[in-house]
Formats: structure tokens, C-alpha cells, sequence
């Protein structure tokens, strides 16, 4: 039973009310849908997309060179060291919350409303931003198999900004699979999986046989001072901070790092399927760390061969694997591309939705936005009121923002949720020593303290109007708990936290 606590500052979650809320004699959570190995399938399904797709290419030509490789390493190993947090946290508070809860239970409602808050925009933002990318592949598909669509469609297609069909056409539709339930995705899911990877097996392959070390000796050193950027809000903070930072060279690779993160966007995501996985403390670890391991080979590999394929000055920074091997003369891989790229980026939008839709109930089974949307429908066994929620939000921001600029601000989210789990994981073993962990961080402290110091690293290397953005969501999401969350959460004056099923329940809360 929670012990409530009238003040919002320091009213926390027990642990004991992390998953499965208790309300009204009965528990209120979600059914089991997920076995140890779909969660690997998951993390890979949602991980691989427009990070190794599209950004890797536009972050070689205009900020990296071939010293992309080292950006995804970096991004990589920062990863990997908050992953291990995830797998200490999510193995001992296995909640569909994920990061939101471990705050809650850890820091209390003030700091979770933060993270919880800041995990809606990176997953919301993501998604959004991943359908653009796959209308894109969608429409260059179709063109490369000589598909013509009428010219007022053809209008409204492919396109980076502006009304888009395709866009619209995916988010609808994956929308609707996740109301249905966990598992109507999750055989797709694997299929689609398996078809990506080896689309992903072919590039790594084929791109081998044509990859040449002179184009990796190009790395541009020293840093190319970026004159445009110089001193605007354009430039990275660091650059603010410390004096001059540029385009290439080592400052270069660290601001490459920065954005590329968001390719390894989704092992966090792995943990929102905690509540529904069989023997969730020993499979969540095992599937967050093992989705993440395999990720990250297969970024370094694409990335080395897209360098190695050819000059960083000739990338093509809209479609740059299909451009290399066109130009390598292997017409065939454009198609196997673009058809990976449209099968990969299905399965990240439809994870991605997924997580967010488990977050979001999550914050509603607590109260903090409205309790109705934690209303789990018998039929589908899904919450289908967040869900059809978070499907119209996609669609409001894919359609009628210009996310594809944004995916810095995805990052930035996702870099301050990282920073509060592993600092979430060094408060715990000091709070609450026994609790129960299937997995424990190795070399604790150095490995949660590393993973803040590396975060705070990357945090820095992203520009100044993406932390104005931030600034401003934060600001607003402030303004909301003030507003809502603090007089309707669940643990206000100790009330019991509110059944969503029951009837007549509505406004209950309220004061
Ligand atoms: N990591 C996911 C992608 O790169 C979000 O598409």
C-alpha cells in the first residue's frame, strides 16, 4: 500500500507500488506478452533506423569525416555504460515507467514528473521523426521500382517538410496495431526483424568488397573553424563555454557523437516492456544489454564500410548508403537498401510508440495526467485510450513540424533521462541497499559515475538553441505539473491511488 505524503516535493513511490499499482483491492497492470528473447528483438527492432540509415551519412559529410566510426563508438560506449544502469534499475523495479518510475521510487514525484516528462519528448519527438524518414525510403522505393504515383499524390509524398501522405499513412497504421495489443506487433515485429538484419548482413558484406583505406587516412585534422556557426546559437555549447570549436577534427567527432546518440536510442525503451515480461529481473538486463552489444557492431561495421566506400566529401548526406553503392556500381543493393530501410524503420516507429504508450499509462496509473488514460481495455488487453492518444500527438508533430531538424532535441531528452538513471542507481545502493536486483552494475560506483560524466560530455557537444529548446519544454512541462499532476497524483494527501476500471471514479482526486 503507497504511504502517501502530502508534500509533492518529497512524496515517493514504494517499490513495492512500482509495477502493478494496487487500487481498489485489486492490481492494476498489464498482462505478460513478452518471452526473454523477444526482448533482444525488440531493442534491435527499435535501435536500428534513421540513426545508421540517414543521420550517419549526414553526420560523416558535415561534421566527422571517416572519424564517424569513432563518433559511433563513443556514442556507443557512453550507451553501454547506461545501459548497465537501466539493467540494475529495471531489474529491481521492473515497471512499464521505466526510467519515469525508477525516479519516482528513487527521487521522488517532483524529479520523476521531470523524467517522465522529458521521456515523452524524446520518444514522441522520435517517433515523428522516424516516419519522416520512412516516407522518404517509402517514396524512393517506389520510384526505384518504377512505381508512379498520380501527381497530386506524388506532391505529397517523400517529403521532408510539409503535409506528407506516407507519414501519415505509417503512423495510422502502426497506431492501430499497438491499440491491438503487444502481441499482434511482436510476430511482425520478429519477421520484420530478421528481414532487416539481413538487408543490414548485405550492406556490411558487399560494402566490404569495395572499401578502400585511403578513404579512412582522410580524417580532417585539425578542426575546420565552422565560421557559419562560430558564436550562434548554431554552434555547440561547448564552444560557448570553452572558445572555438569546428567542423572535423576531434570537436567534430565529439559533436557527431553528440547527435548519433540517437541511433542508440531504444535499449532505454527495452525497460517500458519490464511489466509485461516473463521473469522480468533476469530477462530485462539480459535484454537491454545483449539488443545494445548487437547494435552497436553492426553500426561500427555499416559505418566503417560507408567511410571506407568512399570519400567523406562525396557522401551524399540525403541517402548516403544507397548513394555509396550506387556509386560502387551495385545497383542491386539500392534496392535492398531502401527496402531494409522501409522494413527497419517500421519496426523503430512501431517500438517507439509502444514504449511511449507504456510511459504514459504508467504516469496515468500515478495520476499525473489524467487517470483515464490508464484505462487497460478488456478486449485488446492494451491500454487503448494512450495509445490512440499518442498516435493523434505523432501525427500532429510528424505532419505539421519540421522534425527532421530536431532529432538533437530527441538526444537531448534522452541524455537527461540517462544522466537521472545512473544517478538514480548510485542513490539506490545507498537508500535501498536490499532490495531485491536480478542484475547489478559492475564496478559500482565508477560505471554509474562514468556514465554520468560521458552523458554530461555529449550533453555539452549539443548546440545552444537545442538547449534553449529543452529549456523551454521543461519550462512547460513545470507549468503542467503545477497545473495537474501535483493535485491529482495518486499519492496526494495519501490517498490510495485511483482505479482506472472502476466506474464513477472520475475527478475523484481533485481538490
Ligand atoms: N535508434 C532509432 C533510430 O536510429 C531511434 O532510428
Amino acid at each position: 500500500m503507497p504511504e502517501g505524503h502530502p508534500s509533492s516535493i518529497i512524496r515517493r513511490l514504494p517499490p513495492s507500488e512500482a509495477t502493478n499499482r494496487w487500487t481498489g483491492g485489486a492490481r492494476h497492470g498489464l498482462p505478460k506478452a513478452y518471452r526473454p528473447a523477444d526482448l533482444v528483438v525488440m531493442g534491435v527492432g527499435v535501435m536500428i533506423g534513421a540513426g545508421i540509415f540517414s543521420l550517419a551519412g549526414r553526420q560523416a559529410a558535415t561534421m566527422a569525416g571517416p572519424g564517424v566510426v569513432l563518433s559511433f563508438m563513443i556514442a556507443g560506449i557512453t550507451s553501454l555504460l547506461v545501459a548497465f544502469c537501466f539493467a540494475e534499475l529495471s531489474s529491481a523495479l521492473p515497471s512499464s515507467g521505466s526510467a519515469y518510475t525508477f525516479a519516482y521510487v528513487i527521487f521522488g514525484e517532483v524529479w520523476a514528473w521531470a523524467v517522465g516528462w522529458a521521456l515523452v519528448m524524446e520518444l514522441l519527438l522520435a517517433s515523428a521523426v522516424v516516419s519522416r524518414v520512412w516516407s522518404l525510403y517509402a517514396s524512393q522505393l517506389l520510384t526505384d521500382l518504377g512505381v508512379r504515383l498520380p501527381a497530386p499524390l506524388a506532391a505529397i509524398t517523400g517529403q521532408a517538410e510539409g503535409f506528407d501522405l506516407f507519414t501519415l499513412f505509417i503512423l495510422v497504421i502502426l497506431t492501430a496495431v499497438v491499440t491491438l495489443g503487444a502481441r499482434i506487433g511482436l510476430r511482425a515485429l520478429r519477421i520484420i526483424v530478421v528481414a532487416k538484419l539481413l538487408a543490414i548482413g548485405a550492406v556490411i558484406v558487399v560494402g566490404a568488397m569495395h572499401f578502400d583505406q585511403r578513404n579512412l587516412s582522410a580524417i580532417p585534422v585539425p578542426a575546420t573553424p565552422a565560421e557559419s556557426t562560430a558564436g550562434t546559437l548554431d554552434s555547440p555549447l561547448l564552444g560557448i563555454l570553452f572558445g572555438q570549436t569546428g567542423a572535423f577534427g576531434w570537436f567534430g567527432i565529439f559533436a557527431a557523437s553528440a547527435v548519433i546518440t540517437f541511433a542508440y536510442i531504444g535499449f532505454d525503451v527495452v525497460a517500458t516492456a519490464a511489466e509485461e515480461s516473463e521473469d522480468a529481473s533476469g530477462s530485462v538486463p539480459k535484454g537491454i544489454i545483449r539488443s545494445l552489444v548487437v547494435t552497436t557492431v553492426i553500426y561500427i561495421a555499416v559505418a566503417l564500410v560507408m567511410v571506407g566506400m568512399t570519400s567523406y566529401e562525396k557522401i551524399n548526406s540525403e541517402a548516403p548508403l544507397a548513394n555509396a553503392f550506387r556509386e560502387a556500381g551495385e545497383g542491386f543493393m539500392v534496392h535492398i537498401i531502401n527496402l531494409g530501410a522501409v522494413l527497419g524503420l517500421t519496426t523503430v516507429v512501431l517500438v517507439l510508440l509502444v514504449g511511449l504508450t507504456r510511459v504514459m499509462f504508467s504516469m496515468a496509473r500515478d495520476g499525473l495526467v489524467p487517470s483515464r488514460l490508464a484505462r487497460i481495455n478488456k478486449r485488446y488487453r492494451s491500454p487503448t485510450r494512450v495509445t490512440l492518444l499518442i498516435g493523434v500527438l505523432a501525427i500532429l508533430l510528424a505532419e505539421f513540424v519540421p522534425v527532421l531538424t530536431l532529432e538533437p532535441l530527441v538526444v537531448i531528452g534522452t541524455l537527461f533521462v540517462f544522466v537521472s538513471v545512473a544517478a538514480g542507481v548510485l542513490r539506490m545502493r545507498q537508500t535501498m541497499p536490499d532490495l531485491p536486483r536480478g542484475f547489478r552494475v559492475p564496478l559500482s560506483p565508477v560505471v554509474p559515475i562514468a556514465s554520468i560524466v560521458a552523458c554530461l560530455w555529449l550533453l555539452v557537444n549539443l548546440q545552444v538553441v537545442t538547449w534553449l529548446y529543452f529549456i523551454a519544454w521543461m519550462a512547460l512541462g513545470v507549468l503542467v505539473y503545477l497545473l495537474y499532476g501535483r493535485r491529482n497524483s495518486a499519492l496526494a494527501a495519501g490517498e490510495q491511488p485511483v482505479d482506472p476500471l472502476a466506474p464513477g471514479l472520475r475527478g475523484r482526486h481533485r481538490r
